[in-house]
């Protein structure tokens, strides 16, 4: 009776799994996505060149970091290497010849926290976001698409992840819950605290590729090639990392003293980093370290009132997670 017993849970739990791997692939963008990505990127080159010769333009967020689903928009940076530029200026221009090369929606919003040109284009039906000498994040979307590289359960996970978030509405910065990166980062604590770790720490390991962007250096270990088998010896699935995660976030975090922090694959305390009350509008209710730009807390636009937002979804998702018989659907129900 035992072993029967045991049979129905494992093929419960392959079920489960095959479940979340299909959402996986319904979520993964077509090649030709990246095709029409590519072709916008190589229009904007033509123009931003014609004006100024020295520029060059990146490609960044979830466009570049490999946890883009279908029909994300493209964030690009322009990096222009002039002490004297006015940044409003130049993207009040930027404007200017965007829209005479017949560019839609074309708007500057030079007063937003990153300051940035917004259009579409008709041609290929994408929407672009371009920021000016943001290359922090040029950089964090290099070390996202590396440790993505490793074990394909982070983005199996980062996708559910995000999935979830988008259709709970907590992945709403202005609302004061979490951005997509803030999530992928969660995710990729997540997979080096597992044990056997899923994925290393990067930033751990003697660097192969180092940069300082505004003065800060950035360095990591980038030959991701040769860490192919990391993982390995942990046989979770994604079914119960998915269980485990929000576990992890609804009953075992503790929001009081802990930091989570890729840069060392650990947990810092809240005390070592002075990030214990509230300062101005930075509240460290929830405390992510960003990897490089280590006085950055991504959880400091979470306040009060989201903190309990959050705090529910996560323990509504492990529940769900726990006793639901199709959480591949009620995970995901709109909010
Ligand atoms: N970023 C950052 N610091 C933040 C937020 C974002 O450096 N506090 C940078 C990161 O490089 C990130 C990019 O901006 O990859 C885009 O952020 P976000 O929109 O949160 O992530 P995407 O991966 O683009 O997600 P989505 O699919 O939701 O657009
Ligand atoms: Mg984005």
């Amino acid at each position: 009776r035992n072993l029967r017993k045991m049979m129905e849970c494992r093929s419960d739990i392959n079920r489960l799994n095959n479940h979340f791997l299909l959402i996986y692939e319904s979520l993964t963008p077509p090649g030709e996505e990246k095709t029409r990505q590519k072709q916008l990127l190589t229009l904007l080159e033509r123009l931003v060149n014609k004006e100024w010769p020295e520029a060059r333009l990146y490609l960044y967020g979830s466009c570049a970091n490999s946890f883009g689903v279908c029909k994300s928009d493209i964030d690009v940076c322009l990096a222009i290497q002039d002490a004297e530029i006015d940044k409003s200026k130049l993207l009040v221009k930027l404007a200017d010849i965007l829209k005479s090369d017949n560019l839609q929606n074309v708007q500057p919003l030079v007063h937003a926290r990153v300051p940035i040109v917004k259009f579409m284009d008709p041609v290929t039906g994408v929407s672009c976001d371009i920021c000016i000498n943001n290359v922090l994040a040029v950089i964090n979307t290099k070390l996202l698409r590396d440790y993505a590289q490793i074990d394909v359960r982070l983005r199996q996970l980062a996708y559910i992840v995000k999935h979830w978030a988008k259709s709970r509405r907590v992945n709403e910065t202005y609302q004061g819950t979490l951005s997509s990166y803030a999530y992928v980062l969660m995710c990729i604590h997540f997979l080096q605290q597992r044990r056997p770790a899923i994925l290393p720490c990067l930033q751990e390991i003697e660097p192969t590729y180092s940069v300082t962007v505004d003065g800060i250096e950035c360095a990591y270990f980038d030959q991701v090639e040769k860490l192919q088998d990391y993982g390995s010896r942990n046989k979770e699935t994604i079914a119960q990392l998915v269980w485990a995660f929000f576990n992890y976030w609804a009953y075992r975090h503790d929001y009081t003293n802990s930091v989570i922090s890729v840069r060392t694959g650990c947990l810092l305390s809240k005390q070592a980093k002075d990030w214990t009350r509230r300062i101005g509008n930075d509240r460290h209710l929830i405390c992510i370290e960003d990897p490089f730009d280590t006085k950055h807390d991504l959880g400091r636009v979470v306040d009060k009132s989201s903190i309990k937002v959050l705090r529910e979804e996560f323990e509504r998702a492990a529940a769900i997670m726990q006793h639901d018989p199709s959480p591949w659907i009620t995970l995901f129900e709109p909010y």
